[in-house]
């Protein structure tokens, strides 16, 4: 068992880690062309693999932290932290900005410039470090963001706000980006449309947002 898993980990690791004569004629093995999820879940079964990747999105970490913050842990109100976030939920993102079904115009050019690996290496790097949550500042608000948060979103971002592979974790998340991506889902506007945030905000008013963001942003 120990020996194969060892050459498993040699044969993935000095492989897809260099480019392929094929990749390197054209541009990196491009993220379309590529099952993310499954090599996600390849790194995650093999830890020396797991180390290696961790280390390298560190390096690619350098180019996002301008606006996420060193650790993922974003000092912008209106860029999420990526700290703490589940990895496939962050990974979908990812590919998502890398395809064009997401937009944000100064970063998809960032994202399109990763390759496979490095896009999965820098997802693994951000969610294992620590969320900082946000201080509480008007208590008598978040109480009622709480009240509305366990109505409501405790059923897909889970009672802690942690979420799932599908679901974010929105613990801890920033103010601002908070309210706008609930404005953007009740709203119907921009290119992120889905159909389960459409109704779960279609009934908010402005002041339950207020008090979510309240709550939300200030669970651990
Ligand atoms: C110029 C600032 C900037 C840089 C640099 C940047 N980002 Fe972002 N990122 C943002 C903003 C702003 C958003 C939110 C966009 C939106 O509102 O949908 C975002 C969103 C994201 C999201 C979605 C998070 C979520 O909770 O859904 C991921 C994942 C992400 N960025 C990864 C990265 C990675 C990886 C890098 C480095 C390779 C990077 N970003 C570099 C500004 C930046
Ligand atoms: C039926 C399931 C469901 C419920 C209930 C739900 N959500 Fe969501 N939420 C989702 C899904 C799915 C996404 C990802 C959508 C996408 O890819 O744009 C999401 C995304 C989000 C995001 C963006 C996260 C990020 O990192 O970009 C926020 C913020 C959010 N939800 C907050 C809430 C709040 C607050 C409530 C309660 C008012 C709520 N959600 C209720 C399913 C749900």
């Amino acid at each position: 068992m120990r020996p194969l898993a060892l050459l498993a980990a040699l044969l993935v690791a000095s492989a897809p880690l260099a480019p392929t004569p094929a990749s390197a004629q054209t541009a990196k093995t491009r993220a379309v062309d590529v099952d993310l999820r499954a090599r996600l879940a390849e790194v995650q079964a093999d830890p020396r693999l797991f180390d290696a990747m961790v280390q390298q999105g560190r390096k690619v970490a350098a180019f996002c932290a301008n606006c996420h913050g060193e650790g993922g842990n974003s000092t912008k109100p209106d860029i999420p932290n990526l700290a703490g976030q589940n990895p496939a939920y962050v990974l979908e993102q990812v590919r998502q900005f890398a395809v064009g079904k997401r937009r944000y115009e100064f970063m998809e050019g960032l994202i399109k410039a990763l390759s496979p690996d490095e896009m999965v290496g820098v997802v693994l790097y951000y969610t294992q470090q620590p969320v900082r949550p946000q201080p509480v500042s008007d208590a008598a608000l978040a109480a009622r963001g709480k009240a509305y948060y366990d109505k409501i979103c405790f059923r897909c971002h889970g009672e802690e706000g942690h979420g799932t592979e599908q679901f974010a974790r929105i613990a801890g998340q920033q103010r601002d980006y908070l309210r706008i991506s609930l404005k953007r889902y009740r709203d119907g506007k921009g290119p992120r449309i889905d159909p389960l945030m459409a109704a779960n905000t279609r009934g908010m008013s402005d002041a339950d947002i207020e008090a979510v963001v309240a709550y939300v942003s200030s669970m651990r």
